[in-house]
């Protein structure tokens, strides 16, 4: 058993006059769940959960998170501190590890980091061969999943290998980020570099110039550190559900964050962050006017969403969407573009939304996304990378999560039922017949 759950009462159910008792596992923090594993077998019959609201698909100890009191914790640590004292390097390695690294761990694992940031010369030719217009996004999902033809050494013992594979998928997946940027636009590619931290030599890699050479500001590198820990992991969101449910197929762990990449990609998951930026240009060439937009939201018969806003799970606040909105003003301010027209937009829609009885109702607030393009844009990230940084952040997240559902004792392929609605079983007509 994975999780150190206990069976406290049972929860009675009765069917056609029939009595079953159910029994009640409880979580490290205190989280109720009906145990439902017998129940088809006992009774004949299913549950039905579309979205997957009040569905536990697994017992997890990588983070807990508590939406109706806005609490995240990665490993029993409060994302605020972690976000406050620890490098996006040390948080990974706790969220694979589930232990914080000492000094020789994390001396370790940076090396690896160091020795796998170069990808294979031939995947390098890889970039050439999409239009000069591909998401990249699908770019990413391709490339990782080509990672597995060129290590392939997981296939056999993936578990004996999952310190290489962890430091390889961390640090190639970010010299793919930035080549797929950096070739979109026909520009040399710059290597990774091994006396920059992570954050670094990944800026570098996007913005370094023969001819004008890039140096690093210490505030940009600190808020994209923080950007990629507030982003590390969510638990059973909807690409890490992807992660683990390609995974528990028994797919390599390379094809499985592939599959979570595209899962990520929709714009009602990651690529929401690049959808608020729309939305603030919009609301920008159209003279600000802020007030129509969050009108338009409320419309019932308009499909317009205030993007950035609502969150499945957080009916409270959002922790990282506080930290992230700080660090916005930090980095704008040391860059001097802290009168950014669109920070001005985006406070004052966060501003009336928060006071508006429709928001307030619905607890609507703004999520992770709503101020992280804002970051990124200052930073020079430009728009269809967005979504490319959030995968990059969520990548340990991801790797725990395959990890975890590996060794899982109660591990079985992922295969919901369903309840059909359909026509019931007819008399075949012949072609000639219809
Ligand atoms: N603007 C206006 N109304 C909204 C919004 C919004 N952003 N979000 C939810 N609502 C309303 C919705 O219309 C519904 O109203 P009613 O009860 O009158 O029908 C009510 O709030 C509940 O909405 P829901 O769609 O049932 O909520 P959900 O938990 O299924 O959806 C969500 C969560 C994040 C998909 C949704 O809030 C949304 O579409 N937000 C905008 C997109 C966005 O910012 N996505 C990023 C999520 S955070 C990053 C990540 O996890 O990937």
């Amino acid at each position: 058993m994975l999780l150190d759950c206990v069976s406290d009462d049972k929860a009675e159910l009765v069917l056609d006059g029939k009595k079953y008792l159910l029994p009640i596992i409880i979580g490290t923090e205190g989280e109720r769940a009906i145990d439902i594993r017998s129940l088809r077998t006992e009774t004949g019959h299913i549950t039905i959960d579309s979205g997957y609201m009040n569905t536990g698909s697994c017992a997890s100890q990588i983070t807990f998170l508590d939406g109706e009191k806005g609490i995240l914790n990665y490993r029993g640590y409060g994302i605020e501190d972690l976000a406050e004292h620890c490098s996006f390097v040390e948080v990974s390695y706790l969220l694979v590890h589930g232990t914080l690294p000492t000094g020789d761990e994390l001396r370790r694992f940076r090396e690896l980091l160091n020795l796998y940031s170069l990808i294979h010369e031939d995947m390098i030719h890889f970039f050439d061969h999409y239009p000069s217009n591909a998401p990249p996004m699908s770019i990413l999902s391709s490339m990782v999943n080509s990672l597995s033809n060129y290590y392939p050494e997981m296939n056999e013992n993936p578990l004996e290998d999952i310190d290489n594979m962890t430091a390889r998928l961390i640090s190639k997946v970010r010299t793919i980020a930035a080549f797929s940027y950096r070739k979109s636009y026909g520009s040399q590619l710059v290597m990774p570099r091994h006396d920059f931290s992570y954050c670094a030599n990944f800026l570098n890699m996007m913005f370094d110039s023969p001819v004008k050479p890039y140096v690093v500001n210490d505030e940009v590198e600190s808020a994209l550190n923080k950007l990629l820990i507030l982003h590390a992991d969510h638990e059973q969101n909807c690409s890490t559900s992807t992660v683990r449910l390609v995974g528990s197929a028994r797919v390599n762990l390379y094809a499985s964050i592939s599959a979570g990449i595209s899962a990520l990609w929709g714009p009602l998951h990651g690529g929401a962050n690049m959808a608020v930026m729309d939305m603030l240009e919009e609301i920008h060439a159209n003279g600000g006017d802020y007030k129509k937009y969050i009108t338009k939201a409320k419309d019932r018969n308009d499909p317009f969403r205030l993007v950035g806003f609502g969150h499945r799970v957080y009916k409270n606040h959002d922790p990282r969407a506080q930290i992230i909105k700080e660090a916005s003003e930090k980095v704008l301010k040391s860059l001097g573009v802290d009168d950014d027209p669109l920070l001005q937009i985006a406070r004052e829609l966060e501003d009336v939304a928060l006071r508006d009885e429709y928001f307030v109702e619905r607890k609507l607030y703004p999520n992770v996304d709503f101020y992280s393009g804002i970051i990124y844009r200052a930073i020079g990230i430009p728009q269809n990378m967005f979504t490319v940084m959030f995968a990059l952040g969520r990548l340990p997240g991801w790797i725990s999560h395959w990890r975890e559902m590996w060794t899982d004792a109660n591990w079985r392929i992922g295969r919901p039922r369903q309840v059909y609605v359909g026509p019931q079983r007819k008399k075949f007509v012949p072609l000639e017949d219809r």
